[in-house]
């Protein structure tokens, strides 16, 4: 029943039309959103991404027009001639752009009919995930996913403009790299031509645009893919984007400025907000020592206060053992909440207890003094002291963790978090930025039991710290920096090594032999013994910043195609297994056992 466009052009998007445009004859096509029969009228909804039309059929549209309304079923393909016209009295609909007007039809063409979809494309619609990437088409058709992706088109296209304004350079890095393990788990491309050997598909552009930078292109920039084998959450794909970015000639202030007023330029461009500039700027060690998190969210207060010395000396053997051996004891303070019962304080409780806290320690502050989990264990003089440290108010609700230093900072810093949320604290329609900075160079991996890069081995450490790393490497700060929306890391960067003695010494806390060394890295090393401008620069994931604008909760909805938690595509059901031949030319024998079916998720 397909017919064709045969000469017929389209005049109009759904969306555009309006009263200015009634008496005109025009042509639009798109998708049935809905028909109605009214006896000797048929209604029909017509959509596209510009939005929705009304068409009316009457019998002066033709009888085979009429007829052939009456067999149009949801979601069929339409082309449609017809004349603007005022709706008549009563029937405007003041919730559509186009509720002024309807087209009265004088030709319907069929360009393709449609099986009943398995979900309405309809914003309210409750659809099972599984459902929508299966039939991934149908669900672009929603307006609020289309809407993501032209927001997302919209903000690339400003990240352009910004930064073509600022003489940077787009340029594009191989997607066929060389492996250099550390990181995450990278994706394997095996060679034909070399038996054996595999190309990796890059995690990011890190090398190639120092190596930029060594040729002299003072300002890179790239909308790229990357590409990491790593566990996946709501924020994580196994491919996403990063807008990347490298200069040279900068240090840390210089590249912060142009980045933030990038992420301005962008916001205001897009969306229409103004982002306060400069944004704050805090220390990896005070975003750990008050917020209990390197990307805190500070839509709202709650800071974490240390109360160790007061405890320390207590009678709660808890705390005061925790505080002598050099442990930390943190409280915050839930203002207002002293009414919260003991069922909602169990349930805090357990809360904490998954970022590994032992116990939640609590006070209640009423009019009529302290109740508490441990009042028995202090005297009056401390706890007028804890209260007076925590800023405690009749009304209140005092809560303390004790533990080392990363258990206390998770699960408080997880709390302020819950606690906002459940007070209502957090202003949903608010955007904060900040910068944290001075990361540390290193960081115990638990997994592997040795010291890894915490950013990358190619962060500059603070020229202050240059002696501790051979006195304390642990200690050693760096010239890294991540910027922070809402809680979430948008990007993170840092000023580079450009030394090449120091990179060595870097590579020797990392436990890398010389040898290893050279032939992961050898390329960057002799590429910097040509002459290497001081560089730094910045990745910002766009998935995420596109997630945060559009306020998703999961990056899968701003991405066209995404994959679902366990790394599959639903629509095209990739990875699937290839056929002996590929493999005997790629020098491949494969251990697993052979999947038959499509897999289930
Ligand atoms: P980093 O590894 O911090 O830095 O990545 C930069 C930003 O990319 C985003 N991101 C992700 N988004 C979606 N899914 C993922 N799996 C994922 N992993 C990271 C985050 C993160 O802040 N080369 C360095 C940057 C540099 O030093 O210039 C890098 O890749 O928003
Ligand atoms: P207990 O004497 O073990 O019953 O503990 C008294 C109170 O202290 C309870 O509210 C516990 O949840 C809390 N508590 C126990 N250990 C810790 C800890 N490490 N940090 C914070 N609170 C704790």
């Amino acid at each position: 029943m397909s017919e064709a466009l045969a000469g017929l052009k389209r005049t109009h998007v759904c969306g555009a039309l309006r009263s200015t445009d009634c008496g005109n004859e025009v042509v639009v096509m798109g998708w049935v959103q809905k028909r109605r029969d009214h006896g000797g009228l048929i209604f029909i909804d017509l959509r596209d991404r510009y939005g929705l039309v009304q068409i009316v059929f009457d019998p002066e549209s033709g009888a085979q027009n009429f007829a052939k309304a009456e067999k149009v079923r949801n979601e069929y393909v339409l082309a449609v001639t017809g004349v603007v016209e005022n709706r008549p009295e009563g029937t405007i609909n003041p919730n559509l752009d186009t509720g002024e007007i309807e087209i009265r039809a004088t030709e319907l063409r069929i360009l393709s009919a449609s099986k009943t979809p398995p979900f309405y494309m309809d914003d309210d619609a409750e659809v099972d995930e599984m459902v929508r990437l299966k039939y991934r088409y149908l669900d672009l058709r929603r307006p609020v996913m289309q809407q993501n992706l032209v927001l997302r088109h919209k903000v690339t296209m400003a990240m352009r403009k910004f930064l073509d304004s600022k003489d940077f350079l787009e340029i594009e890095t191989p997607m066929l790299a060389k492996s250099t393990p550390e990181g995450a788990r990278e994706y394997l491309v095996p060679s034909r031509v070399h038996p054996g050997e595999f190309y990796v598909l890059p995690q990011s552009p890190q090398l190639f645009k120092q190596i930029l930078m060594v040729s002299g292109m003072d300002k890179y920039f790239q909308i790229v893919r990357c590409f990491r084998d790593e566990d996946l959450r709501a924020d994580r794909q196994p491919e996403f984007t990063q807008l990347d970015i490298e200069m040279s000639f900068v240090e840390e202030d210089t590249l912060q400025d142009i980045m933030e007023e990038l992420v301005a330029y962008v916001f205001k461009e897009t969306l229409g907000v103004d982002v306060p500039l400069p944004l704050p700027r805090l220390t990896y060690e005070v975003a750990m020592e008050k917020y209990g998190s390197d990307k805190p969210d500070l839509r709202f207060e709650i800071p974490l206060i240390d109360v160790a010395d007061i405890v320390i000396d207590s009678d709660f053997q808890v705390f005061a053992n925790i505080a002598q051996k050099g442990g930390r004891v943190k409280g915050i303070n839930a203002t207002g909440c002293a009414r919260y019962s003991r069922k909602e304080i169990d349930e805090l409780t357990k809360y904490v207890s998954v970022y590994g806290a032992k116990g939640l320690a609590w006070m209640q502050i009423t009019e009529e003094g302290c109740k508490s989990s441990i009042t028995k264990f202090f005297t009056e003089e401390k706890l007028n002291a804890l209260c007076e440290r925590m800023n405690g108010k009749p009304g209140d609700l005092l809560l303390f963790v004790a533990d080392k230093a990363e258990i206390v900072a998770d699960s408080l810093g997880h709390l302020r978090q819950e606690i906002a949320k459940r007070e209502g604290l957090i202003d949903e329609n608010e955007f904060n930025f900040s910068w944290v900075t001075e990361f540390p160079l290193l960081e115990y991996s638990e997994e592997e039991k040795r010291w890894t890069a915490k950013h990358h081995p190619f962060t500059s450490p603070m020229d202050e710290d240059v002696e501790l790393m051979v006195t304390d490497p642990s200690k050693v700060r760096t010239k890294a920096y991540d910027m922070v929306l809402n809680g979430i890391e948008l990007g993170g960067g840092s000023i580079r090594i450009h030394r090449r003695d120091v990179q060595t010494k870097i590579f020797d806390l990392l436990g890398f032999t010389r040898e290893e060394a050279e032939e992961r890295f050898g390329f960057l090393l002799t590429a910097f013994d040509y002459g290497v401008p001081p560089h730094g620069g910045i990745a910002f994931g766009l998935d995420r910043m596109i997630m945060l604008m559009a306020k998703r909760d999961s990056i899968r909805d701003v991405i066209a195609f995404p994959k679902t938690q366990s790394a599959t595509c639903m629509m095209t059901q990739a990875p699937s297994p290839v056929d002996d031949k590929q493999l005997r030319d790629l020098h491949i024998r494969v251990n697993a056992a052979k999947k038959e079916s499509p897999k289930a998720e």
